[in-house]
Formats: C-alpha cells, sequence, structure tokens
C-alpha cells in the first residue's frame, strides 16, 4: 500500500533522511519548525488534515512520524519550559488530532528515559528514571503519545549520526583535522545508529501499522546493531578517515565532567523490533563504514 507520511521534524538529521527516503510509493512531507511548529495546535491540524487530503487524493494511507523534538541536552537544563513545549505538549497534541483523524503516529524517543545504569541492554518494558531535563521532557512525551487514544507506536532509539547537523561522527572529523591527539570516554557504552537506517527502519514499521499489522506492542527499541564506547567508536571513526586510531587515548567520565549527566550506560535491546517482524538495523560498524562510503 503506498504512504503518505508527515514528518515534523524535517529539517533534523533523522527528518532529512525520512524525506530521502522518499520513492514511487512513498511520499514524505517533511516540513522544518517554521513551516510545522508542534507547539502551535492550529498549525498540527492544518498539517494533519492537509496529509489526510494528500493521501485521499493519492489513494495512499496516511501515516506521521515525529521526528521533531528538542534535543540540546545540556540547554535543556536551564530551558526545560521550552523542551517540555517541544517534546511534550507537541507530541501530545500531534496524538489527539491523529487520534481524531484516525491516523497512525510514530513518535521518535531517546535512550535518556534510562537512568543509564543498567548493566545489560534495557528492554521497552524496564522502567524509566531520566536523570536529566532532556530526559524528563521525552519520557513524558512517551506517556502524552501512548496515553492519548491514537494508534501510536514510540520508537527509542540512541547515538544517531547523520550527514547533516551537529553529531558526535561530525564533531570527531572536526577534531581529527585539529588536534594530534584526543581524549574520549571509554566508560560510556551505547549504540551508533545512523539516522539513514533508522529512518529506513521506521518506514518499515509505517508500512506494517498503515496495513493494521502493526506490533501489539507499543514502545519498540530500533538502534544500530552491537555496542561499544565513545571512544571505541572515534577510533573507528579514525580508521575510516585513514587515520591512526593510536591517536585517541580512552579517557573517563570523571576526566571529563559534564553539565549534565551523561548515560553510562545506553544500549537497547533491539529484541522487541525482531520480534515485531522488522529488520534488524545492520552493525554499527557496517553502518558506520557505509556512511564513510557515501552510501
Ligand atoms: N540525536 C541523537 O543522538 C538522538 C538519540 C536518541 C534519540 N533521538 C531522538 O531522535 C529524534 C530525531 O532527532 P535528531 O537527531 O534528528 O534531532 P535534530 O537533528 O536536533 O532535529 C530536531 C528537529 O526538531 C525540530 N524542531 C525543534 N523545535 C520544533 C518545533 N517547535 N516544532 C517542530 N519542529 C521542531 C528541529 O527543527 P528546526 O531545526 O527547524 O528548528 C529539527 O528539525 C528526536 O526525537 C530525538 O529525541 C536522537
Amino acid at each position: 500500500m503506498a504512504l503518505e507520511v508527515l514528518v515534523p521534524g524535517g529539517s533534523g538529521q533523522l527528518g532529512r533522511d525520512l524525506a530521502a527516503s522518499e520513492g514511487e510509493d512513498v511520499k514524505v512531507y517533511a516540513p522544518s519548525s517554521a513551516e510545522l511548529d508542534v507547539t502551535q495546535a492550529g498549525a498540527i491540524v492544518t498539517a494533519v488534515s492537509d496529509l489526510v487530503a494528500r493521501a485521499k487524493a493519492a489513494g495512499a494511507k496516511p501515516v506521521v512520524i515525529n521526528a521533531s523534538a528538542y534535543t540540546a541536552v545540556d540547554a535543556a537544563e536551564t530551558d526545560e519550559g521550552r523542551a517540555f513545549a517541544i517534546n511534550v505538549d507537541g507530541p501530545r497534541m500531534l496524538a489527539a488530532v491523529c487520534s481524531s483523524r484516525g491516523v497512525p503516529l510514530i513518535h521518535v524517543s531517546t535512550d535518556y528515559v534510562f537512568a543509564g545504569d543498567a548493566s545489560k541492554p534495557y528492554e521497552p518494558a524496564d522502567p524509566v528514571g531520566p536523570k536529566t531535563a532532556y530526559g524528563r521532557t521525552k519520557a513524558a512525551g512517551e506517556d502524552a503519545v501512548l496515553g492519548s487514544g491514537a494508534q501510536a507506536w514510540v520508537v527509542r532509539t540512541a547515538w544517531v549520526y547523520g550527514k547533516t547537523g551537529k553529531n558526535f561522527v561530525k564533531t570527531m572529523i572536526r577534531l581529527e583535522g585539529e588536534r594530534e591527539t584526543l581524549s574520549v570516554v571509554d566508560d560510556q557504552h551505547g549504540s551508533p545508529t545512523w539516522s539513514a537506517d533508522l529512518a529506513a527502519g521506521l518506514l518499515e514499521l509505517a508500512g506494517q501499522v498503515v496495513d493494521g499489522r502493526g506490533p501489539a506492542q507499543r514502545i519498540l527499541h530500533c538502534t544500530g546493531g552491537g555496542a561499544t564506547t565513545w571512544c571505541r567508536f572515534t577510533r573507528a571513526i579514525f580508521t575510516e578517515l585513514g587515520a591512526d586510531p593510536a591517536r585517541v587515548n580512552p579517557c573517563t567520565t570523571a576526566d571529563y565532567p559534564s553539565p549534565t549527566p551523561r548515560p553510562a550506560y545506553s544500549v537497547l535491546s533491539n529484541a522487541s523490533w525482531a520480534d515485531a517482524g522488522l529488520t534488524p538495523l545492520r552493525s554499527w560498524e557496517d553502518a558506520l563504514r557505509a556512511y564513510f562510503a557515501g552510501e
């Protein structure tokens, strides 16, 4: 079945990759925050109504994938009201409008909803325990969406990098050119996720939900396969750049105090994704190679 997809947050890293995934049977409208501000109820009503009309005209099924978010983890500590408006009020209004129009909603969330002190991969049903304002707002956003009565799914992901926007990979590419050696934390664990792979996964899920085959489980985890540390990830980035990975030295979180606590353990189990019949994302190593190969 052809899909007509609305992607609030279309100018972000994930939003751009969702837009780039458009094909013959998948039409994507991915507005920036200037074109669709999720804190404005009227704008949401208009955008979802337009989506339904476009889908009807095209004989396609409408679906919303919410890629909008306040993602500045440090800034959120002193700007929680704004983060709440974008990460909670916006998704709540989006879900309410989707519910009233019968449009399924896929809402993207984060490993930051967890405390980050586990020793085995987090499952969707594990208790949340955010340690940051960003994490608190994202957790409340999940509740708002799931409690809305909409046909809604929450997909948590982690350590996202894309070709656009600000992200860890791009920062390390810049630092490789600027510094002879680099110290990078080696005691924080997670799963790097290329936004292009995540976009493909979300569209696969969208195909299921519009056909009424959406997973019974409403919270799913979807990250790149495997896990690593920021230090080992950086060494892999250096290798891809043709630079000597030995220029990257391990350090501890205690050596690198950050204004906002960073989770020590952010690995999400992808079992829920596979159990839903969805294609697991490739390993983080393969994805990184593909990213640098210009796939
Ligand atoms: N980045 C990560 O490492 C990471 C990890 C785990 C989960 N996630 C989740 O993945 C999703 C996508 O993240 P991302 O990395 O693509 O983030 P991003 O690059 O920061 O993009 C966020 C998008 O949200 C938009 N936005 C901000 N305020 C808005 C508003 N009021 N109305 C509508 N749109 C608004 C931004 O638009 P403008 O730029 O036009 O303002 C931007 O397009 C988010 O839900 C995030 O929480 C990300």
